[in-house]
């Protein structure tokens, strides 16, 4: 699997999509998968949602509740041109509130190709003070907005990409657009987007923007020549935010893996992967308004009281180092430090990821460091969670998140926390829960 699809929240349930091939752990022959939650942590598995028919195969998109109550999904149709091209275009399905029986618009595609190979990943929001439905999508190396009032008929508004910024990169991919409170009984809306290529730490990432939305046009008001990133990891791509029609904080949920290894990814199984719900909020930090996630409390709390054995866990650590020290954090019984902390300088901290080099895998990027501030009280606080094979990490009350796949010869080993230099001093502390 990869991408989450038309994430939605009804009759108090939370519905996951995702990209998905039924019959083979390569990405090829894409339909839509379908998930359920109650508390956003444990998930059950519902029947296929949406199969390819002559338009094409299920890309990515999203779904949302119309306020006569009706369910509405959009996709992309792709298909290969028979010079071998990518074709793709926007489509509308018409669904039950269960979720589990839909049918096609017989309108569709309901957005044709303006000419672009690149064109897909419909996110449609509700826009409330110009009462319209607005459409983002990808149009190659910048993201097309539409509108519309009956969800069928889309006018073109406006469009938003690289010639906005000086950031060079790959496809804008899966956009997302999210309302905020000012503080100040104004709004501030954040553009989130995923470049497939060229992210800040190699391959795929997703970068945000904070700005203004008046139902036609995007506005960044940060700075062109500083892209900021949701997740500083390899392995948090696709985010996309649940649609709740009740009104409830921003949600969101990425894809753990990157485009530039997801295909060799060394394992049948875990083969793709979610990652944790982030709850959004802005804050204001000396540099500036940024994002910051934190986990729902029922997450968090299920997490920190699970066991290490469970191998899906959640613990804290506190740091306090001077200039030049370092830390070692190892994960699950390995004899490689997989995060090493360090403090560079009085504000600077870098944290090292290593991952094993498995011989499978090429590009897999094992070694990976991630330069941060540090914050003025001088301890830091690290919150990881763990999967198995994957590590959630935050810090500064989640406005620095690192996110990284590791495929552990030992999913259900010990944490063990090597407290000074000599990384291969004998382990003297276990951390449970
Ligand atoms: C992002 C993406 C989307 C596309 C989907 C195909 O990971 O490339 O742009 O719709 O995956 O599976």
């Amino acid at each position: 699997m990869n991408d989450p699809n038309g994430l939605i929240r009804l009759d108090s349930v939370w519905h996951m999509f995702f990209q998905h091939h039924p019959d083979g752990i390569d990405h090829d022959d894409i339909h839509w998968g379908h998930a359920v939650s109650h508390d956003l942590l444990s998930w059950e598995e519902r029947p296929i949602a949406l199969a390819p028919d002559q338009m094409g195969t299920c890309f990515s998109g999203s779904a949302v509740e119309t306020p006569d109550g009706d369910v509405k999904i959009f996709y992309t149709a792709h298909s290969l041109t028979p010079e071998g091209r990518d074709h793709q275009v926007q489509c509308l399905v018409h669904a039950d509130r269960s979720l589990t029986k839909s049918a096609r618009d017989y309108r569709n595609p309901i957005l044709p190709n303006p000419g672009r190979e690149a064109f897909r990943d419909p996110k449609v929001i509700w826009h409330e003070q110009t009462s319209r439905w607005i459409m983002l999508v990808t149009l190659g190396q910048e993201i097309g907005i539409y509108s519309s009032t009956d969800l069928v008929d889309w006018r073109f508004e406006s469009r938003f990409g690289e010639a906005d910024i000086s950031y060079r990169g790959g496809v804008w991919e899966c956009p997302d657009l999210l309302r905020f409170d000012d503080g100040d009984g104004g709004e501030v809306w954040v553009l989130i987007v995923g470049v497939q290529s060229g992210a800040a730490n190699g391959g795929s990432g997703t970068m945000y923007f904070i700005g203004d939305f008046d139902g036609q046009r995007f506005e960044n008001h940060g700075d062109p020549d500083q892209m900021l990133w949701m997740d500083r990891g390899r392995d948090f791509y696709a985010a996309q935010g649940f649609f709740d029609r009740a009104g409830g904080e921003p949600v969101v949920m990425a894809w753990i893996s990157n485009w530039d290894y997801a295909r060799e990814t060394p394992t049948k199984a875990f083969r793709g992967v979610m990652s944790l719900p982030r709850i959004l909020s802005l804050v204001n930090t000396p540099k500036g308004r940024r994002l910051r996630q934190n986990l729902p409390e029922q997450v968090l709390n299920k997490l920190k009281s699970s066991s290490v054995s469970s191998g899906t866990y959640g613990f804290a650590k506190t740091f306090e180092m001077v200039e030049g020290d370092r830390t070692a954090i190892l994960l699950f019984g390995s004899e490689t430090p997989q995060f090493v902390l360090s403090r560079k300088a009085a504000a600077t901290g870098v944290i090292h990821c290593h991952r094993d080099e498995h011989p499978d895998m090429q590009n897999f990027g094992h070694d990976l460091s991630i330069e941060f501030d540090w914050p003025m009280e001088e301890t830091l606080e690290l919150q990881f969670y763990v999967d198995r094979g994957v590590v959630e990490l935050s810090a500064m009350d989640g406005t620095l998140w690192v996110t990284n796949l590791f495929y552990p010869e030992d999913p259900g080993g010990e944490v063990r926390i090597l407290p000074n230099k000599n990384t291969t001093t004998q382990l003297k502390e276990i951390v449970h829960g």
